[in-house]
C-alpha cells in the first residue's frame, strides 16, 4: 500500500435514535468510550451445568456480573451452578470472583458491586451421568423458591461435552423441570452441538422429545459478537454494497480466523474436537453464511435463520477429488510466536504421542446458487499462527481494461473490503488511487471505519449479548435445528475423508508462529489468488 487514508466517520451511540440524535461526530469521538445501554429482562434462575468449567470461569459468571451492574437482571435474578467438583456455596463465590475479577471480559470489577452479586450464586454438587440429578435438582429449586423470592422463570445452561447433554436433557424431561406451567423454560447448549452428522441428528431427536423448538438455544459465540452481526447491517443496511455482492462483481471471499493461543490446557477436549468442529463446524459457516445470504424479509429468527439455512444447503458436498484439493488439514510444530518459544503440538501436556488431530484447516467452498456460482469462498482458521485476526475479506474483480497501464509503475489493484471482526473491530475499503504528482501513477488507499474510535460506546461482550437474548426469548442469534444438521452434513464428510488416509491430503505441518502449512497457500494459488497475509 502506497499511502493510508484514515476516514473514521462517526454515528451516534446506538442508545440514541439517529434521527434523535444530537451528537456531532466530533462530540461522539471524545472522551473514554461509554458503555451501550442494554434492557432490563424479566428476572431468571439460571442453572448452569459444568459450573466449575472452564466456560463458566472465562465467559458466563462475567457475562452475568456485567449483567447485573448494569441492571439488566433485575432482583429475583439467581444463577446455580452444578458441577461434579465438590465445592461450598461460599467456595463457588470465591472461585468466581477471582474468576470475574481477572477475566477479559469483566467491566469494571470492584468489591462492592461483587458484594451485591455474590449473593445470587449458589453451588450443588452433581454428577450428570447420575440419574437421581435432575430429580433431586427439582427439588433443590423447589426448595430455594419456598425459602427466598427468586424468580420461576428457569434457563438451563449445558456448558457440558457432548457427551453427557443427551442425558441431562431427558434428565430435565423426566423431573418435568421443563414444563412451562409458571413462567418459562429454556436451555441453552453451548458447542460442539454432537461431534459429527448422526450424533447432531440423535442429540437434536432427543432435544426435541423434550422440548419444543422455541425453548431451545443452540449458542454459537461469534453471533453475540457486534461486529459479526454488523455483516447484516453492512449488507442490508447500506443501498451502495448489495447491488455488486455477487457473482458478476466478486472474485473471492477470504474468511480467516487466525489465533496466537495454542489449546492451553484443553487438550482432552481438544484431541477429541481438532480444528474442523472446534471452528469449522460453528463460527467460520455462520460467517460465511452472514456474508453470502440472501437478504432475509424480516429480521427475525426464522427469517434470518432460514436464508443461513439456505445457503448451507447450496454448498454442494465435495467429490473425493475435491476433498483432495479442497481441504488442508494442518498441525503446529515448534516456533517462535512473537517473541514467545512454542512447544509443538505433539508436546502439549494430554495430547496423544503421535496425535493426527489437526490445528489448522483451509477450505474452499462453493456456493452453488444464482448469486453464487464460480465464487471461490475461502476459510482458514489454526492455532499458534503469527497473528491474533479474525476478519471477512471480499475481493473484487480487476477493472475491465488496464487504462492507466502506460504510465510507470502503474499498477491498480482489486477493490478489497474487509470486514474485521477482532481486533481492531471495524471496516476498510481499499481502492485506488491518483499518486500525487505529475505522472499518472496510482496507488491503493484504505478507507478505514474503526468501531472504537466511530462509536465512542463499548460494546457487551458476546456472551452477554447471547444470555441477555436468550432471557428475552429472542433466538435470532442462536442457531436453528436443521442449520447445525446441514452444517455437519458438509463437515462429517471432510472429517471421514480426512480419517481414510488414501483418499486425503496428508496431514500438513507448520512452524508455530507461521502464516500457517504452505499447502494452504498452494490451494488458492492453483485459482490465481492469494491470502491475505497473517505475518
Ligand atoms: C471457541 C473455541 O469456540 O472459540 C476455541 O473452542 C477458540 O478453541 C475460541 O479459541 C475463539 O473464540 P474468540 O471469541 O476468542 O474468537
Amino acid at each position: 500500500m502506497s499511502s493510508i487514508t484514515e476516514v473514521a466517520e462517526a454515528a451516534p451511540p446506538p442508545a440514541v435514535k439517529a434521527h434523535e440524535a444530537t451528537a456531532t461526530p466530533a462530540t461522539v469521538l471524545q472522551g473514554q468510550p461509554q458503555q451501550a445501554k442494554l434492557p432490563q429482562t424479566d428476572p431468571c434462575t439460571i442453572v448452569i451445568f459444568g459450573a466449575s468449567g472452564d466456560l463458566a470461569r472465562r465467559k458466563l459468571i462475567p457475562a452475568l456480573y456485567n449483567l447485573a451492574c448494569e441492571g439488566c437482571t433485575g432482583n429475583r435474578f439467581h444463577v446455580l451452578g452444578i458441577g461434579r467438583t465438590h465445592l461450598s456455596d461460599e467456595d463457588f463465590r470465591a472461585q468466581m470472583r477471582d474468576a470475574a475479577a481477572t477475566a477479559k471480559d469483566t467491566r469494571d470489577f470492584n468489591e462492592e458491586s461483587w458484594a451485591r452479586f455474590a449473593p445470587r450464586l449458589t453451588y450443588m454438587i452433581g454428577d450428570p451421568n447420575d440419574d437421581g440429578l435432575l430429580h433431586e435438582l427439582a427439588a433443590h429449586l423447589d426448595h430455594m423458591r419456598e425459602e427466598s423470592d427468586i424468580s420461576p422463570n428457569t434457563l438451563f445452561y449445558l456448558s457440558t461435552p457432548p457427551s453427557v447433554a443427551p442425558n441431562i436433557i431427558q434428565g430435565l424431561g423426566a423431573a418435568s423441570l421443563t414444563e412451562e406451567k409458571e413462567g418459562y423454560r429454556r436451555i441453552i447448549i453451548e458447542k460442539p452441538f454432537g461431534s459429527d452428522l448422526n450424533s447432531a441428528r440423535q442429540l437434536n431427536e432427543v432435544v426435541a422429545r423434550v422440548f419444543d423448538e422455541h425453548q431451545v438455544y443452540r449458542i454459537d459465540h461469534y453471533l453475540g459478537k457486534e461486529t459479526v452481526q454488523n455483516i447484516l447491517v453492512f449488507r442490508f443496511g447500506n443501498s451502495l454494497f448489495e447491488p455488486v455482492w455477487n457473482r458478476n462483481y466478486i472474485d473471492y471471499v477470504e474468511i480467516t480466523a487466525a489465533e496466537t493461543l495454542g489449546i492451553g490446557g484443553r487438550a482432552g477436549y481438544y484431541e477429541e474436537a481438532g480444528a474442523l468442529r472446534d471452528m469449522v463446524a460453528n463460527h467460520l459457516l455462520q460467517l460465511l453464511c452472514l456474508t453470502a445470504m440472501e437478504p432475509p424479509v424480516a429480521f427475525d429468527a426464522d427469517s434470518v435463520r432460514e436464508e443461513k439455512v439456505q445457503v448451507l444447503r447450496a454448498i454442494r458436498p465435495m467429490s473425493a477429488e475435491e476433498l483432495r484439493t479442497r481441504t488442508v488439514h494442518g498441525q503446529y510444530a515448534a516456533g517462535k510466536v512473537g517473541s514467545e518459544d512454542a512447544v509443538a503440538y505433539k508436546q502439549e501436556k494430554g495430547v496423544r504421542p503421535g496425535s493426527a488431530t489437526e490445528t489448522y484447516v483451509a477450505l474452499e467452498f462453493r456456493i452453488e446458487n444464482w448469486r453464487w456460482a464460480g465464487v471461490p469462498f475461502y476459510v482458514r482458521t489454526g492455532k499458534r499462527l503469527a497473528r491474533s485476526v479474525t476478519e471477512v475479506a471480499v475481493h473484487f474483480k480487476r477493472t475491465p481494461q488496464a487504462l492507466f497501464a502506460r504510465t510507470p509503475d502503474a499498477q491498480i489493484e482489486p477493490n478489497v473490503i474487509v470486514l474485521r471482526i477482532q481486533p481492531d473491530e471495524g471496516i476498510s475499503l481499499g481502492i485506488d488511487a491518483k499518486l500525487p504528482g505529475t505522472e499518472m501513477q496510482t496507488g491503493t488507499v484504505r478507507m478505514d471505519f474503526s468501531y472504537s474510535k466511530g462509536f465512542g460506546v463499548r460494546s457487551p461482550a458476546a456472551y452477554e449479548t447471547l444470555l441477555l437474548d436468550a432471557m428475552q426469548g429472542d433466538a435470532t442469534l442462536f442457531t436453528r435445528r436443521d442449520e447445525v444438521e446441514a452444517e455437519w452434513k458438509l463437515i462429517t464428510p471432510i472429517e471421514e475423508a480426512w480419517a481414510r488416509s488414501e483418499s486425503a491430503p496428508p496431514l500438513a505441518t507448520y512452524a508455530s508462529g507461521s502464516s500457517g502449512p504452505a499447502e494452504a497457500d498452494q490451494m488458492l494459488a492453483r485459482n490465481g489468488h492469494n491470502w491475505r497475509p497473517l505475518g
